[in-house]
């Protein structure tokens, strides 16, 4: 049946990303026998231009109804005092499709280790997934900006940690069988309901070892033993700092996908990184983080393992060919690399 994909092209490098995106599923398609339809949606940014708001009626609808989302970047700028803005659009959409569970995998392919501002033998055997909390937390508790106070609230409920945590330990026992929770037990309430809930949920899955971290720590132990780690999971916020900084293993951000889930209804693929403003327009952004959050959708919402499988093989053959962009420290466009990717399919 052919499958229905809306597409959140967004703002500043998200339309040439997601472009590339949308170039390499289409080469690949006919390899797998994959049948789909594209329906792009305007979305942050770029929606508040045509039709006044972030997230239109219209897109909302569109994705609720989707097999699959593929969203590129949103913000910028010119939208910081926008009524709405385009990041707001974002957390609309995470909590009105319950994408509770956001998947960021941090790999290095081959090709990449001695890129890395790290050492290569820090690098080596370097394979965690971040598994953060999307839904929840400080960034959907209530916001107050008086003149001289301000005010964020953090909230988490036992239900919201429990399945998040679940999530974690499910991805862990088929993979290094280890769950690390971060969090800041030493000071905040969430956290400390956050580790007897991981103590609670451990005890179901007997076979993978659970660990707890503080937040601080465990960034700093990110760089200096990343190979330490097979599964983080962490709320909300720290998931977005973490995660980022996760980054800096590979050496760039432009590599990084994702994935959102929800207990029901269509998941998101998107790269962790932003619409990068300081280089929008000059067709030199990597198009890889796109290019693995769909084959990430093709894995994880349509089981084509073989063809995600094709697309990342072709991505690390392309680094391994010395087709890197200028994050990478290459002189590639967005289009060279694309097309060398899709050569090496
Ligand atoms: P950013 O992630 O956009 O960029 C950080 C740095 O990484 C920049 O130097 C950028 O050039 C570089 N970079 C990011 N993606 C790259 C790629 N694919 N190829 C090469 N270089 C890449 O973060 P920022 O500049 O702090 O934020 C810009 C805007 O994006 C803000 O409005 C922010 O709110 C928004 N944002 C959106 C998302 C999203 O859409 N999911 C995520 C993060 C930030
Ligand atoms: C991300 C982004 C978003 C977040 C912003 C744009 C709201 O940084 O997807 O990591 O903080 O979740
Ligand atoms: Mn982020």
């Amino acid at each position: 049946m052919t499958k229905k994909i809306v597409t959140l092209a967004g703002d500043g490098i998200g339309p040439e990303i997601m472009s590339a995106g949308l170039e390499v599923l289409a080469a690949l398609a006919p390899k797998i026998d994959f049948d789909y339809e594209i329906d792009p949606k305007n979305f942050g940014g770029a929606a508040i231009d045509a039709d006044g708001h972030p997230l239109p009626e219209t897109t909302l609808n569109a994705a609720k109804n989707a097999d699959a989302i593929l969203l590129a970047a949103i913000g910028g700028p010119q939208y910081n005092d926008a009524p709405v803005r385009p990041e707001q659009g974002l957390l609309s959409l995470r909590k009105a499709l319950g994408l509770f569970a956001n998947i960021r995998p941090v790999q290095i392919f081959d090709a990449l280790k001695h890129l890395s501002p790290l050492k290569p033998e820090i690098i080596d055997g370097v394979d965690f997934v971040v598994v953060r909390e999307l839904t929840g937390g400080i960034y959907f508790g209530e916001h107050t900006l008086n003149e001289r106070t301000a005010r964020d609230v953090n909230d988490y409920s036992y239900e919201e940690i429990e399945r998040i945590i679940k999530v974690a330990f499910e991805i862990a026992e088929k993979r290094g069988k280890k769950v690390t929770s971060v969090d800041k037990q030493n000071v905040l309430a969430t956290s400390k309901l956050w580790r007897i809930v991981a103590e609670d949920v451990a005890k179901s899955y007997p076979h993978v070892a659970l660990e707890h971290a503080l937040v601080d720590s465990l960034a700093m132990k990110m760089i200096t033993n990343p190979s330490d780690f097979d599964v983080i999971v962490t709320e909300n916020l720290f998931g977005d700092i973490l995660s980022d900084e996760s980054s800096v293993l590979p050496g760039t951000l432009g590599v990084m996908p994702s994935a959102s889930h929800a207990a029901n209804g269509p998941s998101l693929y998107e790269p962790i990184h932003g619409s990068a403003p300081d280089i929008a327009g000059l067709g030199i952004a990597n198009p890889i983080s796109m290019i693995l959050s769909v084959a990430m959708m093709l894995r994880e919402s349509f089981g084509e393992t073989i063809g995600a499988q094709y697309i990342e093989n072709a991505v690390n053959k392309t680094l391994l060919d010395g087709i890197l962009t200028k994050d990478l420290g290459g002189k590639a466009s967005l289009k060279e690399m694309t097309a060398a990717i899709i050569s090496n399919l």
